[in-house]
């Protein structure tokens, strides 16, 4: 295994996110047999991916690792099986296969509306904007949010997440899609709810947020994934940057961009030396807890976004900050030996189950699908002028 480091990391050069890339697309061409016509589980075991069935809200990111490879190497293998997944896709949403929830953007931008994009793929389109439709129809008009999780309406359940930022930028790509405004308005809606209730005062932000079923009014924030309800989760604060910046893409609203900046500052904060957090941001060195990679790998995709959409010099400032988060990844969390593992990026964490949250425990120091998708979309901005599949 990959010793992790404790030294400060420099930028990442361009030849070094070419042979990143490189050794990235060469996993992913191992991994074709076993996932062209299954889906990835949602975490390795023991550094592992077992193939599943196409029915978790993750499997959107191994056909978007098909198609940043496909964009890498120019390889039409990776376009063929990025096309049977979106078959699978299409047939998921077509038949309400576990799509009871909000998370329909990471289920269908990195691999339907990345096939319209990049290829056309009329299916894909049809799928994503079917997504599209089945996430509004989560949108609760009491409280003006999209409801996470579980039956609809269910007090239990009346809450929404700080992950649905990352679900917007489907509803903003179907309504410049179709000219329906409708899709918009509650990505617009959804996003004030949550900065709203979402970011605490020392800009740090909840995991969940309930909601009064009945007046609408907010309810209090708690955790499922991070360690107690006060605590910064490390993803859940990574979505809340990349999500911030995807959102400033679509609609130059500047409470996004300093909503960025809060988020962010409270991030960099809280980063050990190789700029790669543990699972929550309340542990540091010596804690003896897990980290998660995946958070940096998706504040790094935030960082780039954001980079392409602001003045010069702050864009350098994040550009550089996104680069030395990818060298530390890239020298000592990414697999560089196939027999330790199918994945592309070590020590991330799913759901660690602590005292005071709600989480199953699964995925603690393994791989992920979204690390390994987020790892390879941050060395692909690096690498080129990226056309998003956000
Ligand atoms: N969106 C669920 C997670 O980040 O684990």
């Amino acid at each position: 295994m990959n010793a992790v480091s404790t030294v400060a990391p420099q930028p990442i050069t361009d030849k070094e996110v070419n042979a990143a890339l490189d050794l990235a697309v060469a996993q992913v061409r191992r991994n074709l047999p076993q996932f062209t016509y299954a889906a990835q589980n949602h975490s390795s075991v023991n550094n592992f991916y077992p193939a599943v069935a196409n029915d978790q809200w993750t499997a959107g990111f191994w056909p978007g690792e098909l198609w940043l490879a496909f964009e890498h190497s120019g390889d039409p293998v990776f376009r063929h099986a990025a096309q049977i997944q979106v078959q699978s896709f299409l047939h998921r949403i077509v038949n309400r296969i576990e799509t009871d929830h909000h998370d329909m953007g990471f289920l269908y931008s990195p691999s339907c509306i990345a096939a319209w994009k990049l290829v056309g793929d009329e299916d894909g389109r049809r799928a994503a904007i079917l997504a599209a439709d089945q996430l509004i129809e989560r949108f609760q008009p009491i409280g003006q949010f999209i409801q996470a999780w579980g039956r609809k309406g269910r007090p239990e359940e009346y809450r929404y997440i700080i992950d649905c930022l990352l679900n917007l930028p489907l509803l903003y790509w179907a309504t410049r899609e179709t000219g329906d405004p409708k899709y918009r308005e509650i990505a617009l809606t959804h996003a004030r709810t949550t900065l709203a209730n979402s970011v605490r005062p020392d800009d740090s932000t909840y995991h969940t947020f309930y909601m009064d079923p009945v007046t609408g009014a907010p309810v209090r924030g708690a955790t499922k994934q991070g360690y107690r309800d006060d605590s910064a989760w490390a993803r859940g604060q990574a979505w809340g940057v990349a999500g911030m910046a995807l959102s400033y893409r679509y609609e130059r609203i500047e409470e996004y961009r300093q909503t960025f900046d809060r988020l962010l500052a409270f991030y960099l904060n809280r980063l050990p030396a190789d700029m790669v957090p543990y699972w929550d941001l309340v542990f540091s060195d010596g804690d003896g807890e897990p980290r998660d990679s995946s958070s940096a790998s998706i504040t790094a995709c935030g960082l780039l976004e954001m980079a392409d959409l602001v003045d010069a010099d702050t864009a350098e400032r994040y550009r550089m900050l996104a680069r030395r988060m990818v060298k530390s990844l890239a020298d000592h969390y990414a697999v560089k030996d196939p027999a330790v593992s199918n994945g592309l990026v070590l020590h991330a964490t799913y759901s660690k189950k602590s005292p005071f949250n709600t989480c199953r425990g699964e995925g603690v120091d393994e791989c992920v699908s979204w690390g390994d998708y987020y790892y390879m979309e941050a060395l692909t901005r690096l690498s080129r002028r990226w056309s998003s599949y956000w």
